[in-house]
């Protein structure tokens, strides 16, 4: 989304994956999500040095609100875990240097069962402005099936779970031809297909399915970001939009997600472990053909938070999700309890080195380019660019349960780095630098089991008329 924000991968904590819904601060003050529990961390942030790493933002997730609307029809937060309300907690955010974020779902709740923003679209992007939030995470539980864009597709798929076969007529492209919505031609063909798969068997029923709110047939994230921009506050918009379309068997529009977000989810929630972790992976090396084009600067893939310093990863796995969040131009946003994590996790959290390649400006996310008996190698193409050739962040992921490092040996050339006069490599993690490498020249590196050795690959700028081949 070209709005000026997120020119960079989005940084800083989010509550979700550590808190999730812990509501009881009772028994459980501590842990419980209330607005102590986000000033403290923010206190963190800033008092150790997170926040002038880039860890600007401070997000609150599911279970910040109260079960109900106030008389206006407003939202509000629950009175006895945020006393002083939102404003003020974003007041406090913006008094430190921090930036704001807020959830919410596009559905009639949100995925904890709280009130979701369906039917109350213009009123809730303008009280978040009002309240000074500089991020929203929209989530998209409970948005079916008469809403959001997946209405008929979703529909269809209902109408297929019954087992009982249906002809399905929809009036879906009249209604968005009606709207000015040309963009879901690759939606109405899988809804096509379930409609066929539908009619295959016993064609003897007939369903008419009308719509008579166009938005609705294909534009539930447009249209909460349409009056997110109405507010004249810019915020930074995080969607879930192509999670629940994957999850419905549609296929994303990612034109359209990029136009209308600056970050969205593709895949799962990340669980605390490193199971979940490579499943992360997999799923982006997989579908990298797909996934990786469309990020770059205002727009970004989101594969979830970082565990880091949870209970799930050790030290190495820990090392990979940052190193191959790097790669991924990942946003980084940290879920863990900041005032009990061991130090060796907060450094991979605070590696300069590795942030610098998460953060590099040119925005081109990575790619697998090697896989085989459980070693892997990841390319980045970054800053510097030298006469046309970029610098680079090679991951070497090592995949392998056998208890001992393993060693890979390429050469640079075999990578696709081909820069005559060679490249200046530095490991990120333990600060050794290699040198200036030419590319025909061996390189190896021995890489721990689930651990990762992620090297920063600089263009060495010689003389112009020997580096042009
Ligand atoms: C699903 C999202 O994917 C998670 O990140 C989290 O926001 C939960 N919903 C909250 O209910």
């Amino acid at each position: 989304l070209d709005n000026g924000m997120a020119r960079t991968p989005p940084m800083g904590w989010l509550s979700w994956q550590r808190f999730r819904c812990n509501t009881d601060c009772v028994n459980d003050p501590h842990h419980c999500i209330s607005e102590s529990l986000f000033m403290q961390m923010a206190d963190i942030i800033v008092n150790e040095g997170y926040r002038d790493l880039g860890y600007q933002l401070v997000s609150v997730d599911d279970c910040w609100l109260s079960r109900e609307r106030d008389a206006r029809g407003r939202l509000q937060a629950d009175p006895h875990r945020f006393p002083s309300g939102i404003p003020a907690l974003s007041d406090y955010m913006h008094k430190r240097g921090l930036s704001f974020g807020i959830y919410e779902d596009y559905g009639n709740y949100t995925c904890a069962g709280y009130p979701g923003i369906l039917g109350h679209l213009e009123i809730d992007a303008f009280t978040f402005a009002e309240w000074g939030v500089d991020y929203v995470k929209l989530d998209g539980c409970y948005s079916h099936p008469t809403d959001m864009d997946r209405g008929y597709p979703l529909f269809g798929y209902y109408l297929n779970q019954t087992l009982r076969p249906m002809v399905y007529s929809c009036s879906w492209p009249v209604y968005q031809t009606y709207s000015g919505l040309t963009d879901c031609n690759t939606d109405t063909l899988e809804s096509m297909n379930i409609a066929k798969r539908s009619t295959a068997a016993l064609p003897n029923q007939y369903i008419t399915v009308e719509y008579l709110t166009p938005w609705l047939c294909c534009a539930g994230y447009p249209e909460f970001g349409y009056f997110l921009n109405k507010t004249g506050r810019p915020m930074v918009y995080s969607c879930s939009w192509p999670f629940y379309q994957i999850l419905t068997r549609m296929q994303p529009n990612y034109t359209s997600i990029i136009n209308t977000c600056n970050l969205w989810r593709n895949f799962d929630d990340i669980q605390d472990s490193w199971e979940s972790v490579q499943r992360i992976i997999d799923y982006y090396g997989d579908n990298q053909q797909v996934i990786v084009p469309n990020a770059g600067p205002g727009h970004w893939n989101d594969p979830d938070m970082l565990i880091i310093g949870n209970f799930g990863l050790s030290y190495e796995q820990s090392k990979s999700q940052m190193a191959m969040w790097a790669i991924f131009a990942a946003p980084l946003l940290m879920s863990v309890d900041l005032r009990t994590i061991r130090p060796e996790f907060k450094a991979i959290l605070q590696n300069k080195g590795v942030i610098g390649v998460n953060q590099d400006p040119l925005g081109i996310q990575g790619k697998r380019i090697y896989k085989d008996k459980g070693i892997e190698i990841w390319a980045r193409p970054i800053t510097p660019v030298f006469q046309g050739h970029y610098s680079y962040a090679i991951a070497f992921l090592n995949r392998r349960t056998d208890g001992t490092p393993s060693e890979v040996s390429v050469t640079l050339r075999e990578l696709g780095l081909a820069y005559p006069n060679g490249y200046g490599i530095t490991d990120l993690f333990d600060g050794v630098h290699y040198g200036t490498v030419l590319p025909d020249k061996r390189f190896k590196v021995d890489v721990n089991p689930s651990g990762v050795v992620l090297v920063r690959c600089e263009v060495i700028k010689g003389s112009a008329g020997a580096a042009r081949f």
